[in-house]
């Protein structure tokens, strides 16, 4: 008999039939991540893990994502994004198959703050933490390839000084520090790319939506658009045939837009140099 497009071996074809995809999503606690946790929750044959740093907050959301969905197969693991070691234990305990890492945990504090290693936190959240996390889990990736990564960044994107990462020298602007974490999670897209596509993981970029949450609060903005619409273009990256046929690539509302940011292949390269000295 022909797969039907309802048949999951459609959507993700180098699955066997009733072979699970297995999904882990940060920040899905948030706004957006949660909502991207419920979609991917939602479709056959999926287990979805929610990478957070609340237990409360996260056993919520799995409650919450499990009644809506009926899928049972989903479930949370702690994790501090922002701190290496902890990204670093997550993977240490990690057992199983994983196909698709979604990064989408970021914060914009209004005042500069350091981690207990010291790092700006808006660097090390937004950007270091989507860094380690490709890093620590590209073995378990490539282990299940074809499998892919999709990092939610943002049109919101610009100013990045490699000079002054962490704000050090300039002085801290929350709007101006979030504007060079997205630009930098375009860039570190491509420089990804290319290092993990030759072991079979792709890795691409979006924009999701404008979506009230706590992080856009503190920009200042509101959010014309719902948790689910902001959800739509990381989901379809995520499960659709087009986040494995294109690779470092940046997107918004399904489409493929030129990214300036990723085209500059010395800048690329010079902020994955920097971002493996932390
Ligand atoms: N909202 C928009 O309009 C918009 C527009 C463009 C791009 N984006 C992007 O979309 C993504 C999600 O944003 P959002 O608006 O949904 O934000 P949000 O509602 O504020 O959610 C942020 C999420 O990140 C988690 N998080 C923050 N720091 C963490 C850490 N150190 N360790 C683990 N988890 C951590 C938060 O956990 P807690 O719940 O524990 O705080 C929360 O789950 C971000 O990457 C953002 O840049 C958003």
């Amino acid at each position: 008999m022909l797969p039907t497009a309802s048949d999951p071996s459609v959507r993700w074809p180098y699955l066997k039939r009733h072979e699970m995809r297995i999904v882990l999503v940060t920040g899905a606690t948030g706004a957006i991540g949660k909502a991207i946790a419920r979609q991917i929750a939602g479709r056959p044959d999926t287990e979805v893990v929610l990478a957070c740093r609340n237990a409360q907050k996260a056993g919520q959301a799995v409650r919450e994502i499990v009644e809506t969905t009926g899928n049972r197969r989903v479930r949370y693991e702690l994790v501090d994004v922002s701190r290496k070691s902890s990204i670093q234990a997550l993977a240490e305990r990690w057992r199983g198959p994983l196909h698709v890492l979604v990064n989408d945990a970021a914060v914009t504090p209004r005042r500069r703050q350091e981690t207990p290693e010291g790092v700006e936190l808006q660097l090390a959240t937004n950007v270091l933490g989507y860094f380690w996390m490709i890093q620590a889990f590209a073995d378990h990736l490539e282990r299940w390839a074809p499998s892919r990564v999709v990092n939610v960044a943002s049109y919101w994107a610009g100013d990045l000084d490699l000079a002054d990462l962490e704000f050090r020298r300039r002085h801290y602007d929350n709007n101006q520090a979030y504007r060079q974490s997205k630009q930098a999670d375009r860039m570190l897209t491509a420089a990804f790319a290319e290092r993990l596509g030759p072991r079979g993981i792709s890795v691409n970029a979006c924009h999701p939506g404008d979506v009230r949450s706590a992080l856009s609060n503190n920009l200042g903005f509101g959010g014309h658009q719902t948790p689910d619409e902001g959800a739509r273009t990381p989901v379809w990256l995520a499960l659709e045939p087009i986040g494995h046929e294109q690779s470092g690539k940046y997107f918004e509302q399904t489409q493929a837009v030129c990214c300036p940011f990723a085209s500059d292949r010395e800048s690329v390269n010079g902020l994955y140099e920097a971002c493996l000295r932390f």
